[in-house]
């Protein structure tokens, strides 16, 4: 489906050069993780060994994916650099804005009709600039990237946590905001810090009722949630070499719920397998050619401790299957021991939904592994007690499973097939009686369970297993239920045992599909015109930022001092805004309303200097911008944490917000801010925090000479007619001095453009 085998040749041609160069820079045998990272430099020249968890380096990856959701104001942004097309291979994959109800059949028409102009837009815009484009109920980002466009030793941004999917395919594939895929997509290089690694060895071989998702809720449960935080998670051994490409997949994804930069694992024989089912044999040849480079050098996994910061060891043939949950993916029970804790804990025994599916476990394999089980309610004489739904990862695997008889199966046990699409996955799930806030028990093969994540129910418990135990689990009805132990009572008050389940890594007769739900970009998009109605309340086309005036900034008014925790969902909150995401204007609303104001402990209640009355904070600057004046707003610690959220860079900048004055900053959001052409300043002495009042007018000077590492100064003018000045400290580079002055990064990209 439009993989660039040429761009893939293209990397393949210098990978070995350049992980040679790699290795003599750094004077020691290579691991994946950094053979893919050295190989993506943006200055191949580059002779630099760089110190991981240290050094901030710039990165030139090989593809941008972007969901339905955070492809709005990426592609809006984008659009902003006048560049005729992407710089590299990108998509865009509908998911997330389909709700799931009453089956496919009818919920994607409904959420064609619901969300057509956010659909039209993503469509017209991937037209024109040389996107490829996936429609509504093509499948899940993350399916579908592994199917169509992931390749061993390729690097991969996407605007989706679990965009580390593509690992399974032996990428370094990282999730991203949005503002970095307009950057990339741009041509502007991608900055990461160099991560630590993490070394997973996988001894012996998965049997059983055991499967890969076994392994990552093993892993979640040793590392827990924060366990892989600046750090690739690099998995090797013979246990990892004799599992399936896509139960890699599996593995990968739910990297994201150790907090793990990424997760990979080297090129072998079921990566080969996997690229030639779906249509990839040249991608395999190629990649056989260099195939030595696609994996760690052979010392390092001789002595892994030598190698990595960290190194964890599972035996695969001693390994139990795991549910985890409630609440929280790390929370890792063996199936063993859940019927005593779960009675200890007093959580719901009774299984209201089996879900399987999801971009985390929808491969053949877990399929057919699933019906395998499903099919023993028939066999056996059983009765299926819980509900089962279905959310297959792509068309083409649903085209498949329905091919090969699995949805007949799946039907005889009453199940819901949803859309191909993420569905109760991100919430978008439309459970009949949710809204009573139950408490009940829920089993699925996803990768979050945090509270409310599927239903919206906070007292709904929900536990992430392989799609087999979801099957058997669901068909027991009972979460103390052991499929390896313990037996069922049948129709005819027979005690029967499941038997294990068992499956095809690979559909005997190849994958099939009839319609895939790919749209091809045009070959020249200059006449496509981009879909935006003007009276739209979802979609605005964005204006330019106004370039810097030359001089410095004088009499800005404090719009908030923001005390104690402010995080990107304080500045730019989630939830009922998301659908405004594509209107900078309209999801302006949202700005600080969480922060909390210093003068009064109050959110969203600030002082409108220029009346002398409370109201929300983003009227209130309104009024200022409306008035022509500037503002600027301060922050206490690590300001800005959270997500890389670009609205929360790009709303205050939209409503004439000035500079941000904090403590320190989380620095994704002090890069967004830069990147928006903000001024994001730090207090030298923390201290001087305190002598900011509420009513001062305030200066910032310094800026005619704004250079690197020279602080600029405050003065403030109290009401009192005193003033106080302090300097603060900046890290702006040469370049992003320019983006200030420019008004934004883009602006700039766009003038190279014209040029
Ligand atoms: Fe979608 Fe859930 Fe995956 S939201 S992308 S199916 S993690």
């Amino acid at each position: 489906m439009a993989f660039d085998i040429e761009m893939i040749k293209k990397v393949y041609a210098n990978f070995g050069p350049r992980v040679e160069a790699a290795r003599k820079l750094v004077g020691r045998p290579l691991t994946l993780s950094e053979k893919i990272l050295y190989t993506h430099l943006w200055d191949e020249n580059t002779n630099t060994s760089y110190v991981r968890g240290t050094d901030y380096v710039d990165f030139a990856p090989d593809r941008v994916a972007m969901q339905d959701a955070t492809a709005q104001m990426a592609l809006l942004q984008f659009m902003q650099a006048g560049r005729p097309k992407v710089a590299v291979p990108s998509t865009v994959h509908c998911d997330h804005l389909i709700t799931a109800k009453l089956g496919a059949e009818i919920d994607l028409p409904a959420a064609n009709t619901e969300s057509k102009e956010v659909f039209d837009f993503l469509a017209s815009v991937s037209n024109k600039y040389g996107i490829g484009f996936w429609k509504p109920g093509a499948g899940i980002i993350h399916q579908v990237v592994l199917e169509n466009y992931a390749f061993p030793g390729g690097m991969m941004i996407g605007t989706d946590s679990h965009t580390v999917n593509a690992g399974g395919l032996g990428m370094v594939a990282i999730g991203v905001g949005g503002a970095d895929a307009c950057d990339v997509m741009a041509g502007l290089p991608w900055e990461l810090k160099f991560p630590k690694l993490i070394g997973v060895k996988l001894t012996g071989k998965l049997n059983g009722w055991t499967s890969p998702k076994d392994v990552i809720l093993k892993v979640a449960g040793i590392l827990t949630v924060k366990g892989g935080t600046g750090a690739i998670v690099e998995y090797f051994g013979d246990g990892a070499t004799g599992m399936s490409c896509t139960g890699k997949g599996t593995i990968c994804n739910m990297g994201a719920e150790i907090g793990a930069t990424t997760s990979t694992f080297g090129y072998d024989e079921s990566m080969e397998r996997y690229l030639r089912a779906t249509n990839r044999a040249d991608v395999a040849d190629a990649a056989n050619e260099i195939k030595e480079h696609l994996t760690g050098d052979a010392e390092v996994y001789a002595e892994p401790e030598k190698y990595f910061d960290q190194l964890i060891e599972i035996d695969l043939s001693a390994l139990e299957p795991y549910l985890n949950g409630p609440f929280t993916p790390d929370l890792a029970t063996p199936i063993s021991k859940m019927k005593e804790v779960a009675a200890a804990n007093g959580w719901p025994m009774k299984i209201e939904v089996g879900l399987i599916g999801s971009c985390t476990n929808s491969s053949y394999e877990d399929i057919s592994r699933a019906v395998s089980v499903a099919r023993q309610v028939a066999e056996k004489g059983l009765t299926a007690k819980a509900e089962y739904c279905i959310n297959p990862g792509s068309e083409q695997i649903r085209f498949t499973i329905q091919r090969d008889g699995f949805m007949d199966v799946f039907n005889q046990i009453g199940a819901k097939v949803f859309t191909n699409a993420c569905g109760p996955c991100i919430g978008m799930w439309d459970r009949v009686g949710s809204e009573k806030q139950e408490r009940n028990t829920i089993v699925h093969s996803f990768n979050r369970n945090f509270a409310k994540r599927a239903d919206g129910n906070p007292n709904t418990f929900a536990f992430v297993g392989s799609p087999e135990l979801v099957t058997a689990l669901a068909i027991a009805g009972d979460l103390s239920f052991n499929p390896l132990t313990d037996t069922l009572t049948n129709n005819k008050g027979e005690q029967v045992k499941l038997d294990e389940p068992t499956g095809s890594e690979l559909p005997a007769n190849g994958f099939a599909v009839d319609d895939a739900g790919y749209q091809q970009p045009a070959a020249d998009g200059s006449g496509i015109e981009v879909l935006v109605s003007p009276t739209s309340h979802r979609l605005q086309l964005l204006d330019p930022f106004t370039p810097w005036e030359g001089s410095d900034l004088k009499g800005l008014k404090l719009l908030i001092k923001a005390k104690g925790k402010c995080t990107t969902d304080h500045i730019s909150m989630a939830g009922p805004w998301l659908k405004f995401r594509g209107h900078l204007d309209n999801i302006s609303n949202n700005m600080l309303i969480g922060a909390v104001n210093y003068f009064n402990d109050k959110t969203d209640d600030v002082k409108n200097s220029l009346t002398g009355e409370y109201g929300p904070v983003p009227a209130t600057q309104r009024a200022y911008k409306a008035a022509g004046i500037g503002s600027i707003v301060v922050g206490d610690e690590n300001y800005g944490e959270g997500s890389s959220r670009e609205h929360a860079a790009m709303e205050p900048r939209h409503l004439g917000v000035r500079a941000v004055l904090v403590k320190s900053f989380a620095r994704i959001h002090e890069t967004n801010l830069k990147k928006q052409g903000m001024l994001g300043l730090t207090f030298v002495n923390k201290e001087d925090y305190e002598k900011i009042q509420e009513d001062d007018v305030i200066d910032i000077t310094g800026l005619t000479t704004f250079a690197p590492n020279v602080p600029l100064i405050i003065v403030l003018h109290h009401t009192d007619g005193t003033q106080e000045e302090f300097p603060v400290n900046h890290s702006y580079n040469a370049q992003q001095i320019e983006w200030f002055k420019a008004g934004g990064a883009l602006n700039i990209i766009r003038k190279q453009v014209k040029s």
